[in-house]
């Protein structure tokens, strides 16, 4: 039986064409996550438990790029701090929409407010906590330290940023293994060799990936104090930023 919540979307052959966050991928994207980012319920649980270590009384919380809200909701499930507001961002309007559902089917107390909007074009402000949850690759490269500047200028002391990442390896060895790697996980979650390579040429060029030594340094440099890949499963990474 087929079931229509199931990522078959590459399964058949596509006119090739870039990959977007339309209806078609709103309606099977958790399938789709949990069967291509190795770790990711892992991730989503233990942003739930740095939640409940750094989200401040009276603070916003930021899910940048929220898809169908689960980090709003890990954020949520974490608090237990008053006065506290999550902000879930995201410039799909299908994946925005199939969201608001999401957090109104799930109970939880952290009150949650969604944005249709570019998250390179909001403004962040009184946040101890903010997380681009696998976002950040999405964004125009040229753009990124612009956002991410900007999400320094809005955070608390003590506030700290998540950002979980595709990575990409300067030993081009590694790189082939690692691509490889993530290959076989993707087959041994059922998807077919025409599925990972239609997706693999959708995604060129809209998902673009940055080192593990790119992402560290920027954030260094735009001044976080304590940083550190806490994470990192195949071409996987997560990072954690704190503001001192
Ligand atoms: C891989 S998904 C994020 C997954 C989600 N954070 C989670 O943990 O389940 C990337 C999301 O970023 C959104 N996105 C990409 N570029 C964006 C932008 N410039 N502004 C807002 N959202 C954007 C996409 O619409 C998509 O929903």
């Amino acid at each position: 039986m087929v079931d229509s919540n199931n990522d078959n979307l590459f399964a058949q052959p596509v006119i090739q064409s870039p990959f977007q966050f339309d209806d078609k991928v709103a309606a099977v994207f958790p399938d789709m996550i949990k069967r291509s980012v190795p770790g990711y319920s892992h991730v989503l649980h233990n942003i739930q438990l740095l939640a409940s270590r750094f989200i401040q009384p009276n603070s916003k919380c930021y899910d940048l790029g929220c898809s169908l809200g689960a980090v709003c909701l890990a954020m949520s499930y974490g608090n237990h701090r008053s006065g506290v507001e999550i902000i879930g961002v995201d410039n799909s309007s299908a994946m925005i929409e199939q969201c608001q559902n999401n957090i109104d089917s799930f109970k939880h107390t952290t009150p949650i407010t969604l944005l249709s909007d570019d998250i390179s074009q909001i403004t962040c402000e009184n946040a101890s906590m903010v997380v681009l949850n696998y976002t950040l690759q999405f964004i125009d490269p040229s753009l990124r330290i612009q956002l991410l500047k900007s999400i320094f200028d809005a955070m608390l002391p003590g506030g700290i940023l998540v950002i979980s990442e595709k990575l990409i390896f300067r030993d081009a060895n590694i790189n082939k293994l690692m691509i490889d790697l993530h290959h076989q996980f993707k087959r041994e979650n059922g998807y077919s060799e025409l599925e990972i390579s239609q997706k693999r040429n959708a995604l060129e060029n809209v998902l673009v990936p940055e080192t593990m030594e790119a992402q560290l340094k920027r954030l260094q440099d735009i001044g976080f104090d304590q940083v550190s890949c806490w994470n990192q499963q195949l071409n996987f990474a997560s990072f954690i930023a704190v503001k001192s």
